[in-house]
């Protein structure tokens, strides 16, 4: 039997379904019901029947997923798969930087632990980010955690200015502006996408600035022949699956993010096989916290 076929048979057993992020490996994404970005992922998470969710991507997603199914089992094939900027801040560093700005909302990117997402009003993914940003008045004091990339960029487009907490994610931290500029050089006319993630100095070099779901979506409709993919080299693998008559170049080979290459499919059959790691939140977070997701999940 394949490791591909065990997989199909315990989640038949299980009766569970299968969530991918875009950045997992080619052969995770394959085998997952579903392959999407942060916030088509958690609108899955918040509509599943199934009563096991295996979520294939980081830590703050699955967690994300538990606490949309209180009731169900939310398993993650490696529990260590964390994001480093969503640890860049804690509750209690919250919670300092809300009493210094008495009266400011507070607003986390999704990339942020279910504690922290308790302390805020409303998350934003990178694929609502506008969106929901723009539900607030020009005038209200925002505080804006943990991405400081993300912020600036939504913040620039809405013509205001967010108090910025100064996270960053490692991975496209690696993306420079001189990269951007020989990948240019060597593919001439070729569009340049990225990522919000990415600094300013890298988005300012680019032609989109968009979530993964995004880039998905702006690749079917081009007619770019050839494009050079700014984020996580995962993106790759659905974009040529997607687009057989077009090419996809990633800017910089470097570009992985080894958390969310910790999910291989021996994991994912052993968490079936197991019913293990699953991932708890306590309700004293969980409640909170899905407030701030809810109020997003409402915007369309
Ligand atoms: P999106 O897939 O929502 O664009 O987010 C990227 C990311 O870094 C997830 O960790
Ligand atoms: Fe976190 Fe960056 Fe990895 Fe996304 S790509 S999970 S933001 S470290």
């Amino acid at each position: 039997m394949t490791i591909t076929d065990e997989i199909l048979e315990l989640k038949n057993q299980r009766g569970a379904v299968i969530l991918a992020h875009n950045y997992c490996r080619g052969e995770v994404q394959d085998i997952a019901d579903y392959t999407g970005d942060s916030l088509e992922l958690a609108r899955k998470a918040a509509n599943v029947d199934a009563p096991v969710i295996v979520f294939c991507g980081v830590y703050f997603m699955a967690e994300t997923a538990a606490i949309l199914n209180p009731g169900k089992t939310v398993l993650i094939p490696d529990a260590t798969a964390g994001c480093p900027m969503a640890d860049m801040i804690t509750g209690a560093q919250l919670r300092e930087l809300k009493a210094k700005h008495p009266g400011a909302k507070a607003v986390c990117y999704v990339n942020s632990t279910a504690e922290v997402k308790a302390e805020c009003h409303i998350c934003v993914t990178s694929g609502n980010a506008e969106k929901v940003m723009a539900t607030f008045g020009k005038d209200e004091e925002i505080l804006f955690v943990p991405d400081r990339h993300l912020g600036s960029h939504i913040a620039e487009k809405l013509g205001v200015e967010y108090v910025l907490w100064p996270g960053y994610c490692p991975t496209h931290a690696k993306l420079t502006p001189a990269m951007i500029e020989r990948a240019r050089a060597a593919y001439p006319g070729a569009p340049v996408i990225v990522h919000p993630e990415c600094s300013k100095a890298v988005r300012d070099l680019a032609d989109q600035c968009l979530s993964t779901g995004g880039m998905c979506k702006w690749a079917r409709t081009t007619d770019a022949k050839t494009i050079l993919v700014g984020t996580e080299l995962g993106i790759c693998h659905r974009l040529r699956k997607e687009n057989p008559g077009k090419e996809f170049i990633p800017i910089a080979d470097h570009l992985v993010c080894p958390n969310m290459k910790k999910t291989t499919l021996e994991k994912v059959r052993d968490c079936l096989r197991d019913m293990s790691p699953a991932v708890k939140v306590p309700p004293e977070i969980a409640i909170p916290a899905r407030l701030a997701i809810d109020r997003m999940l409402a915007i369309r």
